[in-house]
């Protein structure tokens, strides 16, 4: 089979958290490796979403460049998913020049054929930043749900696509302003004129998962109405037309179709510039794109009209969309700051663990949980307790008693259960259906280590040598048959325990299901163990930082440092004397009476010859400094949690010590909070009822010191 699989381009904005590994990569890569292994022949696309609003506010808000932004989280995106083992063929970028030379080519082509128009629009308008409010500029209330935080072009909450003008009480994301609305000239794609085409496309997809086709039909159903795919802002692909030199191509009209230009730049790394072409304009190709729900009906909808608009490229053959991750009951979410990211979770967690257990809640037919503790016993008790162990009896066993390995005459009824099962993990892996597949595979685990209390090796060693030899042969196959159908979930640690455990040295491949299947493999078992080490999630058990609210008694300049105040604080019980490096950014006027959260358990210093007894936490970014304090008012003496962190807070802590926390600004709900990472958890600092903030405006993303 000849086939195309996509993941959805991530926006280069902010870092990927398990949300988006679990929706879309992790799938994709599993999938890739299966059918590799299977023999077929595919590319495997994805690349850096960088255009368009979502990128451009997120630099407005941080005061840096758009480019700055795509530069730095493509990196890091590339960097993580190579750190997960997730291994596109080509992890392109939107602001390639390859992409904007294919994005102006199908734009040209299909406005030639007629397929868009052209008309004046009402679009949100903010006069204090006198310019126009496309998509995420404009926030308001969803008329659908009533999320008070839903975007011009999308409600997070309830997943409906908007029009800015239905949004109730429409203000401007960047001046909070209410937004105006005047009218402006913009290109609209005609979506009105693929009704048809697309219902019978769709209803053609019996295969498809049950939600992404009966969304997709009901999307049309309800209407479809001509979309505009220009945008007032500049930052995204220009418009090829004159009278459009102001404007952009709206990013979800070209990113869709990064996904043939990534391939184009595949070909040029691959030095074969037809290649691309031999996959998208071949009938026979089957395309594949994973992806969150968010994204289903840019997939099944626009895409398919683009494509079936500009008639060169295969058509979605199949759009295994995902619901989403959620941690301890809340939402992964990029944009709130709330969940694991990558790059935390790999610092806690080894990468095949963290593949394990993802694979094994795939939120595939609806929403599902991830929690350490889980993570933690499916590991232990699935992976290492029933696997491993079944590796570790066979290899020791056979190691210690130098069991020379043979097939044996009529073993065909005892590779019966093993036979099924690959049959069954073969239909589940091309169905798309991972997560059973997985927990069908730990069944047959257990099956395997059945099989060996059954034939009891340890008799038979003794009783009848040729039996012995030939049913350690056949748990040696069975051995093969979990390892190598474990490869597109544990890539790496399948590979080690295929050769250096069982000594296995053809490739991991069809070929080698079928001598499996036939009993015709050979081994060279060496023991070394339990291929795995237990897993702890139970962090470190280091003193942790005692927070707590405070209020500035009495302030006064430090007499041998400018940079420094003596501060007197009351935290309820007890009075302190702290210095604070405040003075350039603020007067003691601002000073006194403010309710300020100070580590109360920090090393008692002296700095420049006065004591300082704890330490205040500001934010800063660049030159500027905003002190943090209660969201509302709460007495001096309040304990500041940390989402529970069951850290022993009596011991005392070193400056170097906050490092661990990654203490920082983010958004949470909307709004800038301060922020701890605990557990590669980020948890929103509260105090009572309050949530700890910097008093003056800090951009997310500002440490916290
Ligand atoms: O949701 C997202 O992160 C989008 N950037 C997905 C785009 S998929 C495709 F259009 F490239
Ligand atoms: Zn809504």
């Amino acid at each position: 089979m000849k086939a195309i699989v996509c993941c959805a381009l991530p926006y280069a904005n902010a870092p990927l958290h398990l949300g988006h590994i679990a929706g879309a990569y992790l799938p994709g890569d599993i999938f890739v490796r299966y059918r590799r292994m299977m023999g077929d022949d595919i590319i495997f696309l994805c690349g850096s979403d960088e255009y368009g609003t979502p990128v451009s506010i997120t630099a407005e808000k941080l005061g840096v460049t758009p480019k700055e932004i795509v530069d730095r989280y493509h990196r890091e995106h590339e960097r993580s998913f190579e750190a997960m083992g997730i291994q596109f063929d080509i992890f392109s970028r939107t602001t390639y020049k390859e992409h904007t030379e294919l994005v102006h080519e199908i734009f040209m082509r299909l406005y030639k054929s007629g397929y868009f128009n052209e008309r004046e629009m009402i679009s949100p308008y903010c006069e204090t930043c006198a310019r126009f409010l496309p998509d995420r500029y404009v926030e308001g209330t969803c008329p659908y749900c009533g999320n008070e935080k839903a975007r011009g072009d999308q409600c997070d909450q309830c997943g409906k696509t908007l029009d800015p003008t239905e949004l109730i009480n429409p203000v401007c994301a960047i001046s909070g302003d209410r937004a105006e609305f005047r009218e402006t000239k913009h290109l609209f794609f005609r979506l009105d004129m693929f009704s048809e085409k697309l219902a019978k496309y769709i209803s053609s997809k019996s295969y498809w998962r049950e939600n992404v086709r009966s969304f997709s039909l009901k999307f049309i159903e309800e209407g479809l109405k001509e979309r505009p795919i220009t945008r007032d802002i500049n930052w995204g692909v220009t418009v090829p037309l004159k009278g459009y030199e102001d404007k952009r191509i709206y990013v979800w009209f070209e990113a869709l179709m990064g996904y043939i230009s990534a391939s184009i730049v595949l070909s040029k790394k691959r030095n074969e510039l037809d290649l691309w072409r031999r996959y998208w304009e071949d009938p026979q190709t089957k395309s594949y794109y994973f992806l969150g729900k968010d994204n289903i009906t840019f997939h099944s909808i626009i895409w398919p009209s683009i494509l079936i608009a500009d008639s060169r490229f295969v058509l979605p053959y199949d759009i295994p969309a995902n619901e989403n991750l959620r941690m301890d009951g809340q939402y992964f979410s990029k944009s709130r700051g709330i969940g694991i990211s990558v790059d935390d979770a790999l610092a806690r967690i080894p990468r095949d663990y963290l593949r394990y257990y993802i694979s094994t809640i795939l939120p595939d037919t609806g929403d599902s949980d991830f929690s350490m503790q889980d993570l933690q016993e499916r590991v232990n008790s699935e992976l290492i307790s029933k696997f491993g162990n079944f590796i570790n009896r066979l290899t020791s066993f056979v190691s210690a008693n130098s069991i020379d390995l043979h097939p044996g005459v009529n073993d065909m009824e005892k590779m019966q259960p093993a036979l099924s099962f690959i049959d069954e993990y073969g239909k589940l892996m091309e169905g798309v259906e991972f997560k059973k597949a997985i927990r069908r595979w730990v069944d047959f685990v257990q099956v395997g280590n059945q099989m060996f209390n059954q034939l009891q090796p340890w008799r038979t060693q003794k009783e009848d040598k040729e039996k012995c030899a030939s049913d350690l042969h056949i748990l040696a196959t069975y051995g093969a048959i979990m390892t190598l159908s474990l490869y597109p979930f544990l890539p790496e640690s399948s590979q080690r325990i295929w050769k250096d455990h069982l000594g296995c040295s053809v490739p991991m491949d069809s070929e080698a299901m079928e001598m499996l299947k036939g009993g015709k493999i050979q081994f060279r078992i060496s023991h070394q163990g339990i291929p795995f080490t237990p897993f702890s999630a139970v962090q470190d058990n280091s003193n942790g930082l005692n927070l707590v609210i405070a209020k500035v008694k009495d302030a006064r300049e430090h007499p041998n440092a400018d940079r420094l105040y003596v501060l007197k604080i009351s935290m309820g019980s007890e009075e302190r004397q702290i210095v604070a490096g405040l003075r350039s950014s603020y007067s003691i006027q601002e000073l006194i009476g403010k309710k300020i959260v100070v580590v109360a358990n920090l090393k008692r210093t002296k700095i420049r010859g006065e004591e300082s007894n704890g330490m205040l936490l500001a934010a800063s970014n660049g030159d500027r400094t905003g002190v943090l304090v209660p969201s509302e008012d709460v007495p001096e003496g309040t304990q500041v949690e940390i989402g529970g962190d069951g850290y022993n807070r009596k011991g005392t802590v070193e400056i170097e010590d906050l490092k661990k926390y990654d203490l920082r600004i983010r958004n949470s709900g909307g709004t800038n909070v301060a922020t701890a990472v605990i557990g590669g958890r980020v948890c929103v600092l509260e105090a009572g009822n309050a949530k700890v903030v910097p008093d003056r405006e800090m951009p997310e993303g500002s440490e916290i010191h």
